[in-house]
Order: C-alpha cells, then sequence, then structure tokens
C-alpha cells in the first residue's frame, strides 16, 4: 500500500488514539501515520518523560507526588513536529534528547503512577486534541484522555520482539545494552503500568487489537490505515 497520494480529507477532525505496551511500536507508528494523514502527532509518553527528566535534575524524588504534581501543573511542555522528529521543550528549553535517558526510563514509570501528576497531564492531552486531526497515543489516550476517539487501537508485540527493537533504539542513541537488559526492563515497566491504581494501562473494549511482532514499520501503518477504512465503510 503506502499510497501517498491517497485522500484523507473524509478523517479530518477525527482522533485516533493509540495505547500499548513499551516497544509496541505506537511512537514511531503514530508519528508516521499522522504524517501520512496529515494529522497532529501526540506522544503522552514523552509529556511523562519530561516531568521525570525535570524531577530528576532538580532533586524532587520520584516518590514526592506533592511535588511532582505542583510540576506537572506548572511546567510548560511543548512538541515541534518536523516529519520523523518530534522536538521536547520544557518551558521552551529543548530536552528532546534528555527524556530518552535510562536513567529516565527507570523511573517514569513511579513518577507517571501519581494521580495528581496524571490528572494534570490528562488535562494538558484533551486540550491539545481539542479540534481533533491529532494521532495521539500512550497508556491511556483510548481509556481516558480521548474515550471518545473515533478510532482506537492497542498495539501489542513479544516480549523477545520489544526487547530487539529498544536495543536498536538505544544503541542510534549511543546507549550500549543487550537483549536480557531490556526484556528485564521492559517486563518491569509492564507490571508498574498495567498494576498502578490509577489509568493502568489496559484495552479498551471498542480498540482494535494490532500485533505488531512480524509487521515492518510501514506494515503497521498500512494496517491501521486499512483498519481505519474498514471502519468507515461499516459505518456507511
Ligand atoms: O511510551 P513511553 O515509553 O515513552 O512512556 C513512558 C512512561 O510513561 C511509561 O512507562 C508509562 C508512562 N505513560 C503513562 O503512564 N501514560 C501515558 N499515556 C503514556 C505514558
Amino acid at each position: 500500500m503506502n499510497d501517498s497520494n491517497s485522500d484523507y480529507s473524509n478523517l479530518k477532525g477525527k482522533i485516533i488514539a493509540i495505547d500499548g505496551p513499551a516497544g509496541s511500536g505506537k511512537s514511531t507508528t503514530a508519528k508516521m501515520l499522522a504524517a501520512r494523514l496529515g494529522f497532529n502527532y501526540l506522544d503522552t509518553g514523552a509529556m511523562y518523560r519530561a516531568i521525570t527528566y525535570f524531577a530528576l535534575t532538580n532533586q524532587i524524588s520520584p516518590s514526592d507526588g506533592d511535588k511532582l504534581a505542583e510540576l506537572a501543573h506548572n511546567l510548560q511542555i511543548e512538541f515541534e513536529t518536523h516529519e520523523d522528529i518530534n522536538r521536547v521543550f520544557i518551558d521552551r528549553k529543548e530536552v528532546t534528547k534528555e527524556i530518552r535517558t535510562p536513567e529516565v526510563t527507570l523511573h517514569v514509570s513511579e513518577v507517571s503512577a501519581h494521580k495528581d501528576v496524571r490528572e494534570s497531564m490528562v488535562k494538558k492531552q484533551k486540550e491539545m486534541g481539542k479540534n481533533g486531526s491529532i494521532v495521539a497515543e500512550g497508556r491511556d489516550t483510548t481509556t481516558v484522555v480521548f474515550p471518545d476517539a473515533e478510532f482506537k487501537i492497542y498495539l501489542i508485540a513479544s516480549v523477545d520482539e520489544r526487547a530487539k527493537r529498544r536495543v536498536l533504539d538505544l544503541s542510534q542513541t549511543g546507549t550500549d545494552t543487550n537483549i536480557e537488559e531490556q526484556k528485564k526492563d521492559i517486563e518491569r515497566r509492564d507490571h508498574h503500568d498495567s498494576s498502578r491504581e490509577h489509568s493502568p494501562l489496559t484495552q479498551a473494549e471498542d480498540a482494535i487489537l494490532v500485533d505488531t511482532t512480524d509487521l515492518t514499520i510501514e506494515g503497521q501503518v498500512d494496517k491501521i490505515i486499512s483498519l481505519i477504512e474498514n471502519s468507515l465503510k461499516n459505518k456507511i
């Protein structure tokens, strides 16, 4: 498929929400999908990473819910997307690379589990999506942030495949790691994200399950577009 001449004007204003566990392919897929449709891209995980990065560099503990909630409320988190690069800013300072370090990854699940942190983030995310024409991805975009999204996708992939992808991603940013280490980290985060009290990662009843284990990124985007087109046909 990959027909760049396709006309997607019938999707204008709609919201596509994609959730799934770490390494399931959400970010790359959502970014490419947004570019193909001419939509905005919202990486909600980057927002939790930004709070975590700021906390760690300002000696605020990932367990300090009150201080983190204050940060989440006050910090201005912004994105600038050009083609496949999604730049992230906290109070106008670029933190695109800083929010992807292993240290941030280690603490982000704990930070994102605080109820008041989530409330502030969800409010900002709803605001960012209020005009539609957006592809949002994360852990609760189909269930909490955009429960009325027109299209909901839940991406999964085997732990082995997800670990392989992480090793490759990290090697591109100069971080040396291995599959076993990444498997452990993915399993730890899966457990944390799925078992937390507030907005745990879960498949929304009306989300379509897509297993990306054997799909390329292009294949994932094509599959989601064809699911969207089928679902539109069924609604007519
Ligand atoms: O997608 P990611 O790995 O960048 O997300 C980082 C962390 O943020 C993830 O471990 C859980 C949390 N997160 C969340 O709780 N809710 C979201 N909507 C997105 C991410």
